[in-house]
């Protein structure tokens, strides 16, 4: 009788003391460092020994030089909504490849504190806007100065990364367009910023239907923007659409498009260009469309989609990825587990959850390639800050059309990408899912120089929480 309560009791220990550690071992420290958590993986290539290195509060822009654009951007909250300057999204930030700008963050009012990151802009680290990593979070009444140099032309935004996955729900956000040295801007350039707020799908802050004064003939340049946490799909109706550039990268050799839409992840943007014919057309999205002229009434939303990958015409990319410095897995899965004491259900990154997972370690200078694979059950908008990658293959598949180069790259359950890039923008750059619930879930991690130092940590007495 003793024995078998014995062994009893031993069996309940045996359950209990490995999920006590397990709980134990979730909790989140009041603060941490980014680059002292998890583990480093070094992807195959050597381990430099740094005893000091650049702190990431110093890597910055030229403080000298005077900035060519200038803007002051007021953030409030008003009921469950942010506003940038009154309004949301807000203004559009329109520079030019070479200029200097400097945006001016006030938060006025948001009680957790604001950063704002450049999505898809390769800024200095210190400029990247990731609360904990790259700056303390802006407290209500103080303002912070962003600069950094606008390198490539293109279309990208800017939103919070301070509680991003409620803050930028709420609407802090904006386009940023990045006009070719000289160009003057055109009413015929548009933005389309697709966001759903309080559950109702909006263009550009509106409901419904938007018309650009276009005539027949001209040229519409589209911008789409996703700032949702799901994918969307834009379209036309009425005439083909070219698809000129993905997240700000021009593609080589592209072909009008008829029947097909496009797929945009989360953070993706493309531009589509579409010639006005004299019935007008549409660019279209699930639930709104921008009417180009006159109104040639909706169409459907093509069932079939436009395969990126196959897309344009092939030519040199511009980087050999073939003899990598550094190759890593980030393999996305998901098991029960606690997170910060939480029971759940919970992202992995190869098989461990947050914290407890890779910092990415590379040297600059390195090509690094990146074999995302996805079997967690549910589709991933994979955004890594800082740098664009190209797309080497899917499934195993190399890519056969234009060079691909992304800030945002949507896994589906069951597919992998190869994608690879040069480090050549010293930092700790977060790469995480850009369904952002799910980064605050854990589905972050962090690319990391290795002669580089942190200078912020989450937590904290700033309350600093990127996600
Ligand atoms: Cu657009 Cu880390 O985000
Ligand atoms: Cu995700």
């Amino acid at each position: 009788m003793r024995l078998r309560t014995a062994i009893a009791a031993v069996l309940a220990l045996a359950v209990v003391v490995p999920i006590g550690v397990l709980w134990q071992r979730s909790l989140l420290p009041d603060h941490y460092d980014m680059a002292k958590m998890g583990y480093a993986d070094y992807g195959g290539g050597t381990k430099a020994h740094h005893h000091s290195g650049t702190p990431v509060a110093e890597l910055i822009t030229d403080p000298t030089r005077t900035p060519d654009v200038e803007e002051i951007l007021r953030v409030r909250k008003t009921g469950g909504r942010i506003t940038i300057n009154g309004t949301s999204p807000g203004p559009t930030l329109t520079a030019h490849v070479g200029d200097l700008v400097q945006v001016r963050l006030v938060n006025e009012n948001l009680a957790d504190g604001t950063a704002l990151h450049w999505h898809g802009i390769d800024v200095p680290n210190a400029m990247d806007g990731v609360a904990g990593v790259t700056q303390d979070a802006v407290a209500p009444g103080q303002e912070f100065d962003y600069r950094f140099v606008a390198n490539r032309p293109g279309t990208y935004w800017y939103h919070s990364h301070q509680v991003s996955h409620e803050q930028v729900r709420e609407g802090l956000l904006g386009p940023i367009v990045i006009l070719p040295t000289g160009a003057e801007p055109s009413p015929l350039d548009v933005t389309a910023v697709i966001h759903q707020y309080d559950g109702v799908n909006m263009l550009n802050g509106h409901e419904g239907n938007q018309t650009i004064a276009a005539a027949p003939g001209d040229t519409v340049r589209v911008r789409a923007i996703n700032t949702d946490n799901t994918n969307t799909a834009v379209w036309t109706t009425g005439a083909p659409y070219v698809v000129a550039a993905v997240d700000g990268t021009d593609l080589n050799g592209p072909t009008p498009v008829g029947e097909k839409r496009v797929v945009l992840p989360a953070g993706g943007r493309v531009d589509l260009l579409v010639t006005v014919p004299a019935d007008g057309a549409r660019g279209e999205f699930p639930r709104a469309a921008l009417v180009l002229g006159s109104d040639p009434g909706s169409g459907q939303q093509p069932a079939e989609t436009l395969d990126l990958l196959s897309y344009g015409d092939s030519t040199d990319p511009g980087l050999d990825a073939s003899h990598p410095d550094r190759e890593f897995k980030y393999s996305i899965g998901r098991r029960p587990g606690f997170l910060d004491g939480k029971p759940g259900i919970w992202w992995t990154i190869n098989g461990h959850q947050f914290p407890n997972v890779p910092m990415f370690m590379v040297a600059e200078g390195d090509v690094v390639v990146f074999d995302i694979s996805n079997h967690s059950g549910e589709l991933h908008p994979m955004h890594l800050h800082g740098h664009h990658a190209l797309v080497l293959s899917r499934n195993g598949e190399p890519i056969s059309g234009s060079p691909l180069w992304v800030d945002s790259l949507s896994v589906k359950n069951g597919e992998s990408y190869q994608i690879a890039f040069v480090a050549d923008n010293p930092g700790i750059w977060v790469d995480h899912c850009h369904n952002l619930p799910h980064a605050q879930e854990g589905l972050i991690a962090h690319l990391m120089y290795e002669n580089v130092t942190s200078s912020y940590k989450i937590g904290g007495t700033a309350g600093n929480q990127p996600e």
